[in-house]
């Protein structure tokens, strides 16, 4: 039993299966495009809603050290991805990788933890934007969206996040038309967003107040009370008080800021839509790590120091902070781009989201039914239909602060497979071409496992508990049809029975 939950399935035949004319995506993307992917995901709510929260509650001035660390963890693991999105350039990102390295019980659980990350990820940022569209109606157009409409968070009692919905619907119709379309108007709204990025540096930078900066690490202190699961699972291992800022605040705020570098290991989920993957995916993967987080650390240092931390908003901080200090222009001009800029963050989302699941689908472990691409558009649209239509019911009823936290455990979750994986793989097939090779093997995949494990440990163990509960979902999904019906399951048995001696006594 335990040989076929290991089986793995071969990187040739992984490349071939993309091949079969039904199940085949369309081969046009460039590194250019894809670094303009990265960004368009990478840079979103992390940025523009959690840098607020994490510095008031969490860590304070110092949530640019979080930025440093939480950026150091996503390199290593960047490093990881960029061999692997080289050398099997299919769909499905980690999920294919460790189908080819490690085995397809280990490649279902990845694959069925980039369905948490993705399919959550996309609710928490279209909420995200939701909040930041009813705020644009409200200044600009004088309407008050009714709270009920405004989602959980808002309502008291029922709600349902209208917007949030509304929005992942018309972006599955977008994803159902075409990747070409989606690019380009991805990179309309990439543009947008870091011009307002860079608004907040450049004009912020102006604003600063040197005081602000006093306490950078504000000494530590008791969290609030309340259930002990909320604490970071470390300070519940080893005994230790909750509290929140000091130096446990910086790395628990780089456990939750984490999100926002979410992302560019999706750009990894386009390699078989990428013209010349071998070449333009490490490009694409760390080009995008590299200028994100050059702005985050940039973006964290600016706003600290415009605004007391204590005193900064905890929904749309960086706009807040220039109307807190008496310059609302660029406030509204940077709600208007938060507003524009988190479109293509959930798009890009949604459609890593649909890739995986056409991936698994492909290879039978969900029904193929979901794997047959459109005959005209050439894309999978019966996932993202299905997983659109569900995703925008559950953005609907979303609560931002408990979703987020449970999408970081699961991407990091995923980090950690990976590089375990990049070992494996040099082991087992050291003859595969890889256009790019992560330096100083096994050290720095070493390194990089005990970075995402740390930020996991960092996070409160009610994620912990809720992505545990996910994960026995999956096995309970795997065993009850994946494995059955794996189409690598099917070809070993067919090889087998070809092979097999005829049963004694038969006369051939
Ligand atoms: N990194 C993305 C964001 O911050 C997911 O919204």
């Amino acid at each position: 039993m335990s040989s076929t939950l290991f089986r793995t399935k071969k990187v040739e035949q992984s490349i071939l299966d993309t091949e079969e004319p039904e199940h085949a995506l369309k081969k046009s993307l460039s590194a250019l495009d894809l670094t303009v992917f990265g960004v368009g995901v990478i840079i979103g709510t992390g940025i523009f809603v959690y840098t607020g929260s994490v510095a008031k509650t969490t860590a304070g001035p110092a949530i640019s050290l979080s930025f440093v660390a939480a950026g150091v963890a996503c390199a290593l693991a960047a490093l990881c991805y960029a061999e692997f999105a080289s050398s099997v350039p299919v769909a499905g990102s980690a999920y294919t990788f460790s189908y080819a390295s490690i085995g397809e019980l280990p490649a279902w659980i990845i694959g069925w933890d980039l369905v948490l990350e993705f399919a959550l990820g996309t609710a928490v940022v279209a909420v995200g934007w939701s909040g930041y569209f009813r705020s644009f109606l409200d200044t600009n157009i004088g309407w008050h969206v009714p709270a009920v409409l405004g989602g959980r968070d808002n309502a008291h009692g029922f709600g349902f996040d209208i917007f949030a919905a509304l929005l992942v619907l018309a972006l599955t119709a977008v994803l159902v038309v075409g990747m070409k379309l989606s690019a380009r108007v991805t990179q309309v709204v990439v543009a947008v967003k870091v011009t307002v990025v860079l608004i907040v540096i450049i004009a912020g930078s102006f604003i600063v107040k040197a005081a602000n900066y006093h306490p950078y690490i504000p000494p530590a202190r008791p969290a609030q009370a309340g259930s002990d699961l909320k604490a970071p699972l470390i300070q519940l291992m080893f005994g230790w008080a909750p509290s929140s800022y000091g130096v446990m605040g910086v790395f628990t705020g780089a456990s939750i800021v984490f999100f926002a570098f979410i992302g560019f290991d999706v750009v990894a989920t386009a390699a078989e839509e990428t013209r010349n993957p071998q070449r333009d995916m490490p490009r694409g993967i760390i080009g995008s790590l590299i200028i994100c987080t050059l702005l985050y650390v940039a973006v964290s240092i600016v706003v600290t120091g415009m605004e007391k931390y204590t005193r900064l908003s905890v929904q749309a901080p960086l706009a807040e902070a220039f109307k807190a200090t008496g310059h609302p222009w660029f406030a509204g001009v940077i709600s208007f781009g938060a507003t524009i800029g988190l479109i293509t963050v959930c798009m890009i989302l949604l459609l890593g989201q649909t890739r995986v699941f056409f991936a698994m689908s492909r290879d039978g472990l969900l029904p193929r039914f979901f794997s047959r691409t459109h005959p005209r558009f050439r894309t999978p649209y019966r996932p993202t239909i299905l997983l659109g239509v569900i995703i925008a019911i559950v953005a609907g009823f979303t609560s931002l602060t408990t979703l987020g936290e449970l999408v970081n455990i699961g991407t990091l979750f995923a980090f950690v497979v990976v590089a375990i994986s990049v070992v494996i793989l040099r082991r087992t097939r050291p003859d595969l071409p890889r256009a790019f090779r992560t330096p100083w093997v096994p050290v720095l995949p070493f390194l990089s496992v005990c970075a995402s494990l740390w930020l996991m440990l960092n996070l409160p163990a009610e994620t912990w508990l809720r992505f545990a509960a996910w994960m026995v979902i999956g096995f309970v999904v795997y065993f009850l049809y994946g494995r059955s019906h794996s189409r690598l399951g099917l070809r070993e048995r067919a090889a087998a029975d070809r092979t097999a001696p005829p049963p004694s006594g038969d006369p051939a």
